[in-house]
């Protein structure tokens, strides 16, 4: 799926809602999308299947041109685009058989063949005996799962989910991503992941993409964007999962410049292998570093692990460059991200105020 130069704006709007967003979905990935609230992501979504028209811009799904169609062409077109919703949208007055039926009775196929198709796809979802019941006897997380199978009645090329995810409760949350990672397995199905919680992407997601203000301000592999984010909207959205920002009572007490009575604050970003490496053993053992951890956290992406570490570096000196360079040596990324007053220093810094 492709999406180039799309912009929207509505009439009502001062600026553009979307402005100016390309980027392509590789076909069998699943590609989330995290913005905060008002950054654009449904409207994405729904330009996507010209629910919404947008105002300038071209999205293309299997070699057709979404954007440029209308009527019966543009009907047949959203075939290929299943959508999932953070409220289900079911039909209260429908089964689920009856509500996963839906856009196959609507696309005109024969009962015969709706009898036929539905059982695997219950099946799929894990629903299969539950096809007689209402929506109003499901738990959420069943409802996703009539939706999901709902969206998957026409075998489409993608799946678009807008915050399918946020109703539900942490270990039900945890369950349908893991049906919809199986689904991508099992069909190749590519997967459009709109959310505002990065774990969700952290859990499935190959890719990733930040929207902030209607703009695509970063894009690629989730790995290398939790390792190194450029802006600070995705920082501050990882800060539950990596720990790129210190916690403010500590970030509070450092200073921009170093001075007499401070240390340098190191901070270093682990990525692949190199995790398992004695680091730490090798600062104090050949850089003669006296290490002060302040803060830490490794975590596993996509399988690799992540880790980012600041410590107060101790003696450090004039040893920095030699420090960065073997660093890099490992495939590290080091950075001085301030300076901490050293505490004795810091006890006659407060008795002289
Ligand atoms: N039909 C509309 N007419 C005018 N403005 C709209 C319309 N739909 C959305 N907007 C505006 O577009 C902006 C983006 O809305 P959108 O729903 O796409 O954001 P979102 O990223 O999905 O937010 P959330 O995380 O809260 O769901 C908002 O400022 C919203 O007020
Ligand atoms: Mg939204």
């Amino acid at each position: 799926m492709r999406i180039e130069n799309l912009t929207k704006t509505y009439e009502s709007a001062a600026g553009p809602v979307l402005d100016d967003v390309s980027l392509t979905i590789g076909e069998g990935h699943i590609h989330g999308i995290i913005g905060r609230s008002g950054a654009g992501k449904s409207t994405l979504v729904r330009c996507l299947n010209k629910l919404v028209t947008p105002t300038s811009g071209r999205v293309i799904v299997s070699d057709r041109e979404i954007t440029s169609l209308d009527g019966a062409a543009l009907r047949a077109a959203r075939r290929d685009i299943g959508m999932i919703f953070q409220h289900f949208n079911l039909l209260s007055s429908r089964t689920v058989a009856g509500n996963v039926a839906l856009p196959l009775e609507v696309a005109g196929v024969s009962k015969a063949d709706i009898r036929r198709r539905i059982p695997p796809l219950l099946e799929l979802v894990g629903l299969a005996s539950k096809a007689d019941a209402y929506p109003s006897e499901l738990s959420g997380g069943q409802k996703q799962r009539v939706g999901i199978a709902r969206a998957l009645a026409l075998d489409p090329k993608v799946l678009l989910s807008d915050e399918a995810t946020s109703a539900l409760d942490p270990e039900t949350t945890e369950q349908i991503l893991h049906l919809l990672k199986d689904i991508n397995r099992r069909l190749g199905l590519t997967i459009l992941l709109i959310t505002h919680e990065m774990e969700v992407v952290r859990a499935i997601a190959s890719h990733v993409a930040v929207l902030e203000h209607g703009r695509l301000i970063e894009n690629g592999p989730t790995f290398d964007v939790f390792a190194f984010p450029k802006s600070p909207v995705a920082r501050s959205f990882l800060s539950s999962i990596v720990a790129h920002d210190l916690p403010p009572e500590i970030a509070g007490r450092l200073l921009p410049e170093a001075h007499a009575d401070t240390d340098p604050v190191l901070r270093i970003v682990f990525t692949g292998d190199a995790a398992h490496d004695p680091v730490i053993a090798t600062l104090v053992e050949q850089f003669r570093i006296r290490p002060n951890i302040l803060h830490g956290r490794i975590d596993y992406i996509d399988g690799k692990p992540l880790g980012v570490l600041t410590l107060i570096a101790g003696g450090l000196g004039e040893r920095l460059p030699d420090v960065l360079s073997y660093l890099s040596s490992l495939r590290l990324f080091g950075e001085v991200i301030g300076h901490a007053v050293r505490p004795a220093a810091a006890g006659a810094r407060r008795a002289h105020s």
